[in-house]
């Protein structure tokens, strides 16, 4: 949520913090801007709406220098205009901002001299703040550290001060951010994704900690202000592939791309007789009484789905939260239990928060994350990597899948553990997981199929998915994710909840897309279809062959899905639902990677 770059060096650094913003647009792309030091002179320029628009300002409008900072922004406080975008700019100082400063108005009044506020956004109070410090006579280094102290809330901040072009701030506190290492040149950026393409070598800022760099060094301090040393990552080469190849956009790539990642998620957790047995450490995963999955979006579906597995395979209890309710409800946590976050970026904020809550209240927290230098994976007593890879596209899929392939091999891990399935049972399960991404593969062959089926549905206003047991979650997925990239209202039920109420809004015509692929409950399923079909609704069907034989006519089309076992089913359907998201949206024409008013990495409550 909103990206920030920072370089301090002594060549021209403009064009290398455009082409680093436009890696971070996943993080928001509202508007951007970037401001440099041009000989000591503070120079910026921003615009609103995507980077490109930038890149088209700038051509006429040259900045350049030594020292800069660049921002690309999901908007929280104020529109997304010109005068809201990044850097704001305070006398000397000039700032870059992720996060929230909660208690902005409280400073600003604070502030002598009554400034004139241009923006709405909470970041400008942070440059006048440090200004202020600055008019007192504090160093840049002392006006910085000091006015930390003040801010509460989230923030990733990156500051340069005019006639200063030697020295590169930033700071952390809820928002991650790192220090990225060159040769006679230093850099600040919000993610790994974003200094890839500039060093290998970076370094993670602690929460509380603030940095100053030079083009040939840094000091890290911590909210004590003593300077501390913190560890040196080393990016692994092609950590990143984050190109699109030759697919239209990410999303498809990433669509695509699921016999491999999915793979490389089993290579993780299936040892070498393919048991699921590698990966999770030496963990005893049968002395836990219950499981809390917390996550939000998509990955909170992924935990739904685990639900099945956990309480079906290992046959233990568990509850699951939306992590922005979970510690607001006060919920009532057993010390044996064990807490799961799911999160592809490890950095959501409510996910992060309940994580810590749980942590506080004494219960053991593991984290299943995509990105493995994220908070979430340092903070967590247990950490999963699910190695999908970089996720570009906002819509997640990929991530989807691969949280899916490791909350099931981690289900039949703790099932092996309880040995609550005989052996031969298990083993079954274990093979269906193995033989997944060849079944995505042939899944993935359905493409041009479901993109017919596609055209028709870019006309619906709304529409439905319904499923049962494990396809209820995955019919939500598929709701969410067709709203998401294509702003068609969809919903996901479960297909006997329809009839206590929503039902009312089918009419003739209405789009209901059932999910029933490898359904264990078919006949309840075909006859609650029955029920919206004799109401004049216009029937899609993803099944097996039986379910696509006894449905027959009455279905406008049916997407007859290759076999595969009940317990590996929910990843199966959930290639074609996001399929059906992707083509429905290209057919309307809207910006599949970066759908309006989202933002990748919601690092904000
Ligand atoms: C939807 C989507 C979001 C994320 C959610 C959680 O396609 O991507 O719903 O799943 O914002 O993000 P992470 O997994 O990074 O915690």
């Amino acid at each position: 949520m909103c990206g920030i770059l920072g370089i301090v060096g002594k060549t021209e650094v403009s064009a290398r913090l455009v082409e680093g913003l436009k890696r971070l647009e996943y993080r928001g792309y509202d508007s951007s801007g970037i401001a440099l030091l041009d000989q000591g002179d503070l120079k910026r320029v921003r615009a609103e709406g995507k980077i490109k628009k930038l890149e088209d300002v700038l051509e006429n409008n040259q900045v350049e220098g030594a020292c800069g900072i660049a921002h690309t922004r999901w908007a929280t406080h104020g529109m997304p205009n010109e005068t809201n975008a990044h850097p704001h700019i305070a006398g000397r100082v000039c700032v870059v901002h992720n996060g929230i400063i909660e208690n902005y108005a409280e400073i600003r009044d604070g502030l002598s001299g009554k400034p004139i506020i241009e923006s709405e956004t909470d970041t400008e109070i942070v440059a006048h703040l440090v200004n202020e410090n600055l008019e007192q006579g504090m160093s840049p280094v002392e006006a910085f550290g000091r006015s930390l102290k003040k801010f509460r809330g989230a923030y990733a901040l990156g500051l340069i001060i005019d006639g200063n072009e030697n020295q590169l701030f930033c700071a952390r506190a809820g928002s991650p951010l790192a220090i990225g290492i060159g040769e006679g040149e230093m850099f600040i950026g919000s993610d790994a994704i974003a200094l890839e393409q500039l060093t290998q070598k970076l370094v993670y800022l602690e929460e509380g900690d603030w940095a100053v760099l030079t083009p040939d060094g840094y000091k890290i301090f911590d909210e004590k202000d003593q300077e501390v040393s913190r560890p040196i990552t080393h990016l692994q080469d092609n950590f990143i592939q984050a190109t699109k190849g030759n697919y239209r956009h990410f999303m498809l790539k990433e669509i695509f791309e699921q016999p491999i990642t999915i793979g490389q998620t089993l290579a993780t957790f299936l040892d070498e007789f393919g048991n699921p047995s590698k990966g999770f450490g030496k963990v005893e995963f049968s002395k836990y009484k219950r499981i809390y999955i917390v996550a939000c979006g998509t990955a909170f579906y992924a935990g739904a789905v685990a639900k099945y597995w956990f309480e079906q395979v290992a046959g233990i209890p568990v509850e699951i939260d939306i992590a922005s309710e979970f510690r607001y409800r006060k919920p009532v946590l057993e010390e044996e239990g064990l807490f799961i976050a799911i999160s592809q970026s490890g950095e959501t904020a409510d996910t992060l928060a309940a994580l810590r809550h749980a942590k506080g209240k004494g219960v053991e927290t593991l984290a299943l994350v995509n990105v493995t230098t994220s908070t979430m994976a340092r903070e967590a007593d247990i950490y999963l990597p699910i190695n999908a890879g970089p996720e570009i596209g906002v819509a997640s899929t990929k991530a989807f899948t691969s949280q899916l392939t490791a909350l099931a091999a981690f289900a039949l891990n703790m099932s092996e553990q309880k040995k609550f399935l005989d052996k031969e049972h298990l083993a079954k399960l274990v093979k269906a997981l193995t033989e997944v991404p060849d079944i995505v593969g042939e899944t993935l062959q359905l493409d041009g199929e479901i993109d017919k089926m596609c055209l028709g549905l870019s006309h619906a206003k709304s529409l439905f998915y319904l499923g049962r047991d494990m396809n209820y979650p995955i019919a939500l997925e598929a709701a969410l994710k067709l709203k998401e990239i294509s702003y068609i209202h969809a919903e996901g039920y479960a297909a006997g909840e329809l009839k206590h109420g929503p039902i009312a809004l089918i009419e003739p015509g209405t789009p209901v897309i059932v999910l029933a692929g490898q359904d264990p409950l078919l006949e309840k399923t075909v006859s609650n279809l029955q029920e919206v079909a004799s109401r004049g609704a216009k029937v899609f069907l993803v099944a097996d062959k039986k379910g696509a034989e006894i449905v027959g006519d009455i279905a406008e089309q049916i997407i007859t899905l290759p076999d595969c076992d009940p317990f590996t089913a929910p990843i199966i359907t959930t290639i074609v639902i996001q399929l059906i998201a992707y083509h429905t949206a290209v057919h309307l024409g809207t910006d599949v990677d970066q759908p309006r008013n989202l933002a990748k990495s919601v690092t904000v409550e």
